[in-house]
């Protein structure tokens, strides 16, 4: 299987290094996980080593076969391929403690190290559209990983509070909305004001000049414009804070495009000093690297636009924040804009740019729809949620119509059904949602997770075990069965896996882990005798059980999902 930890990869290259005359890491890097475990639990291929030793692969693997002497790590051969094979008592009576030590999965390894990371940074005065829903997701899983690595994370949400769609929002409200209803006012009628106004801006080409004129008087700090502007902000927050309960998201700052406004000044001072600003058809840009088009600083009017205020953002973050790494969690769409200002703080002599990623996400489509803010035509994602949470409820009504708290239950299933779903697809996949495999109980889904969890639960505290693992004892001749090997092993694995996830910015790494792990669970639990009437057995077994349980929440816990006591 796929999951062998790299403690015991670095066990075998250490002995193997000294066999073949080659350095730890380099053995390290030629050793292979073979996906049968037919082939073992670890395999050298000697295909490579052939021209180097001037030998046969074949003559090879079985010389080194021949030479291995390990009481712990059987070794054989299969072609040109030299495999290892653990044995299980001894593997198994370390991992059994290690897996039930506490916190097990948490690690310090990025001890000392802030990352800040960009998520979510919805618009105001617009709908919160699903690539805001995807940045959220990845966002807050990235933030739980990291700061179970040790790391320590800050969430900042980049607020697109600022731009000249205010100008037109505010002359919009003017002409057309209604001051008496203001105090009842939503984002969709923001959005129907956006969209009047593009209408209507077709045949009066009076508006754009008024528009401008608003987000003039606005840039100069105008009282009247202040006021409009800070009530759609409010307006917006308190929309988009609901949504983050639900999903259960916060945020360590809320720092939005308007912030950096006073820092943009000093930006274009220091590109100017040295001599980095270049003009460009009246227009004001930064030359790039050949293939890398010119980036945009100040548009022919004078006004400043979105890459003028992302060089601030990274500077503010890295200088007054102090961020070590800065991550923006953004779809793919924007990759040039970012390519572009991390290349501008590099020519600026910024060497931390290096320490800058773009954390990019493929389109999510809702049952084939795609969504689309100018033309109004938006699938609200409240009512995607709501509809989830109502779809669970059914379906715990139908399965279990004696559960308490039925309504909490449907809510953590709901949302964490889409959660997964999309948590699941490595990042840069798109995905088609689709609400029936979603809430899918026996499918790769977030609901099969948390009743597997729950399964996992109900064993434990039928025996009396739900507190914590105390003084059972392991007895290591009972976990030698194909099965709890294999769950075991799987189990161990965890904390690499995280640390993979972390390397990679890649929360389906986690995902597709956790099914990996419930899957072999569901297998040991149909296969193996756990609650056996020889103690020892049941003990030994049920340590098993409890370090699920641990890892699934654990995991659940990091991807944003709630794990359900009963369902
Ligand atoms: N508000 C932007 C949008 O909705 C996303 C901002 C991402 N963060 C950033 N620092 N540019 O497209």
């Amino acid at each position: 299987m796929k999951y062998v930890s790299r403690d015991v990869l670095e066990t075998i290259a250490e002995k193997l290094a000294g066999l073949i005359g080659f350095t730890q890491e380099e053995t390290a890097r030629l050793l292979e996980v073979p996906q049968d475990t037919g082939f073992g639990d670890a395999a050298l291929p000697c295909f490579s080593l052939a021209k180097q030793l001037k030998k046969p692969p074949q003559l090879i693997a079985s010389q080194i076969a021949e030479a291995w002497n390990d009481a712990q790590i059987k070794a054989d051969t299969a072609g040109g391929y030299v495999n290892f094979r653990l044995n299980r008592q001894a593997f198994t009576a370390q991992w059994v403690h290690r897996v039930n030590e506490e916190g097990f999965g948490s690690s310090q390894s990025g001890q000392g190290r802030r990352v800040i990371i960009d998520m979510s940074s919805p618009n105001i005065a617009k709908p919160f559209g699903i690539g805001h829903l995807r940045s959220t997701m990845i966002g807050n899983a990235l933030y739980r990983l990291y700061t179970a690595a040790g790391y320590d994370a800050v969430r900042v949400n980049h607020l697109g509070d600022w731009g000249t769609q205010f100008g037109k929002q505010i002359t919009a409200y003017q002409r057309w909305g209604d001051p008496k209803r203001l105090t009842s006012y939503t984002i969709q009628d923001c959005l129907d004001l956006y969209v009047k106004f593009h209408e209507e801006a077709d045949h009066d080409p009076t508006l754009e000049a008024e528009a401008r004129d608003w987000f003039r008087r606005l840039e100069q700090g105008d009282e009247e414009a202040v006021q409009l502007w800070r009530f759609f902000v409010d307006l917006s927050l308190e929309e988009f804070k609901r949504m983050y309960k639900v999903l259960g998201v916060e945020f360590d700052e809320y720092l939005g495009e308007s912030f950096y406004n006073d820092k943009i000044g000093a930006v274009i001072q220091n590109l100017k000093d040295k001599q980095l600003l270049e003009e460009s058809d009246g227009a004001m840009v930064v030359r790039l690297r050949e293939n890398i088009p010119p980036c945009l600083i100040l548009k022919s009017d004078g006004t400043t636009i979105y890459p003028a205020r992302d060089l601030a953002t990274a500077i503010y973050r890295r200088e007054t924040m102090k961020g070590d790494l800065l991550l923006y969690v953004v779809g793919s769409e924007q990759s040039l804009h970012f390519t572009q200002v991390f290349e501008v703080l590099k020519r600026m002599g910024h060497t931390w740019a290096r320490d800058c990623r773009h954390v990019a996400f493929g389109l999510m489509k809702f049952e084939g729809k795609k969504m689309s803010t100018r033309r109004g035509r938006v699938i609200f994602l409240e009512d995607v949620l709501k509809e989830a949470v109502q779809h669970a409820l059914e379906i715990l009504e139908h399965k279990r119509p004696d559960l308490e708290n039925k309504a909490e239950t449907a809510e953590a299933i709901g949302i964490g059904a889409i959660i997964f779903a999309d948590l699941k697809n490595y990042r840069l996949n798109e995905i088609d949602f689709s609400m029936q495999d979603a809430l899918n109980f026996d499918g790769e889904t977030g609901p099969y997770l948390q009743y597997t969890y729950v399964r996992t639960r109900s064993l434990l505290e039928k025996e009396g075990h739900g507190a914590g693992a105390g003084d059972m004892a392991a007895d290591p001749a009972y976990l030698a069965g194909d099965h709890t090997w294999h769950l075991l092993k799987t189990l161990h694995y965890y904390p690499d896996q995280i640390e993979r996830a972390v390397e990679t910015n890649d929360p389906s790494l986690l995902a597709k882990y956790l099914i990996d792990t419930a899957h072999a669970f569901n297998r040991f639990y149909a296969n193996e005798r756990i609650l056996s009437e020889l103690e020892a057995e049941k003990e030994t077994k049920l340590l098993l059980v409890r370090a699920t349980a641990h890892v699934l929440a654990h995991g659940m816990d990091l991807l944003g999902l709630k794990t359900p006591a009963r369902m």
